[in-house]
């Protein structure tokens, strides 16, 4: 695959902190696209990171049919590079197109400009652990277009960052509150979906959640508002008298890489999972019976992020005392141990360049 690369005269490098990484403030060097019109794809070009050009009637600013991706880069003890199962992600953004009616994406197309984009860009893959280049594909319609139909013309776009840990706390327990008044997603909508519109319901709840003192929405089912789904920005995982117990895949939540990494590595650690139904009421029974012994989310940002307090209907639980609890810890140790070549890649999942 040929990629047309104009390069940036003078990085800007130098401008960032790297010893101060936060999530998705700076971004590197330059960008990756290529356009989508009359059923094929055009010529992808990587540029310098800058203005895209749009006209103020562009589809997808209106009706939203937009899908991104996240995933990251890191740099390995030896020097080298490492992708984290970039074929997951690939096989998710597929996933999600097809549900908004936007083209397949072949994986030739998407492992060649990451490839070259973050070999291009790679003195901006930090150094530190926990720090990582974090990759944002994401496709957009482009049709000038104001009734609502599917779009004929797309953009589909690479940009890269360096970054820290998601949330402030990092490793530190996070706080949730669920949410009495509103839901994330019902089945057969759009919760499985990596789309912009998942994340925009979620800012007002996330916002009093804030003012409340606690870090994210914990969500629960649209129906009956009981059984818990996830976080936003993470999947949520529960260990229950030694079993790891995480809410199944059934249309309305994100279908978290590192969901599946847990599981793979829980279940080679002979540690028994149970994908399945977990309610809010199971979870704060099984708190006060003693048998609740660590909750964590799981994401690609945050890859692992314990949770230390969860409240509900006005009562507040303790989870292991506020502390990082010892799956969580190891979960993170094995899976960031890989990202950064010093564990053994059990599975192949890294994509080394
Ligand atoms: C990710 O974990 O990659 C996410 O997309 C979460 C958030 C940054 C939107």
């Amino acid at each position: 695959m040929n990629i047309e690369v104009t390069k940036r005269k003078r990085s800007r490098i130098k401008k960032v902190d790297f010893n101060n990484l936060e999530f998705g403030v700076d971004f590197s060097d330059h960008m990756f696209s290529v356009r989508y019109g009359e059923g094929k794809w055009g010529a992808p070009k990587i540029e310098p990171y800058g203005t895209i050009k749009i006209e103020p009637s562009l589809c997808s600013l209106h009706y939203g049919q937009v899908v991104f991706e996240g995933l990251k880069a890191f740099r390995t003890v030896t020097g080298k590079i490492n992708l984290f199962r970039p074929d997951k992600y690939h096989e998710r953004f597929n996933r999600s197109n097809e549900r908004l009616c936007i083209p397949f994406i072949p994986y030739e197309l998407f492992i060649n400009g990451i490839k070259e984009l973050v070999l291009l860009d790679q003195a901006w893959i930090p150094e530190k652990k926990g720090c990582s280049l974090y990759i944002r594909p994401f496709i957009f319609a482009t049709d000038n277009f104001l009734g609502v139909r599917v779009s004929y013309t797309y953009n589909f776009t690479i940009i890269t960052s360096p970054v820290g840990a998601y949330y402030k706390e990092g490793l530190n327990p996070v706080r949730l509150i669920t949410s009495g008044e509103y839901v994330r997603a019902a089945k057969g909508g759009l919760g499985a979906v990596k789309t912009p519109a998942n994340y925009a319901a979620s800012l007002l709840p996330g916002e009093e959640a804030k003012k409340k003192g606690f870090t994210q929405v914990l969500w629960l089912d649209a129906a009956e508002n009981r059984y818990i789904e996830e976080v936003g920005t993470m999947n949520i995982a529960f260990i229950i008298d030694g079993k790891l117990v995480t809410p199944p895949l059934e249309g309305s939540i994100l279908p978290g890489v590192t969901r599946d990494s847990v599981i793979s590595l829980a279940n080679h650690w002979g540690i028994p999972v149970e994908e399945r139904q977990i309610s809010i009421e199971e979870v704060f029974a099984k708190a006060k019976d003693g048998s609740l012994q660590e909750v964590f989310g799981t994401g690609t940002a945050a890859v692992i992020s314990p949770v230390g307090w969860i409240q509900h209907a006005g009562e507040m639980i303790t989870i292991h005392n506020g502390e990082i609890g010892p799956l969580s810890q190891k979960f993170y140790d094995e899976i960031t141990g890989m990202h950064y070549g010093e564990k053994p890649d059990l599975f192949g999942w890294c994509l080394t360049l």
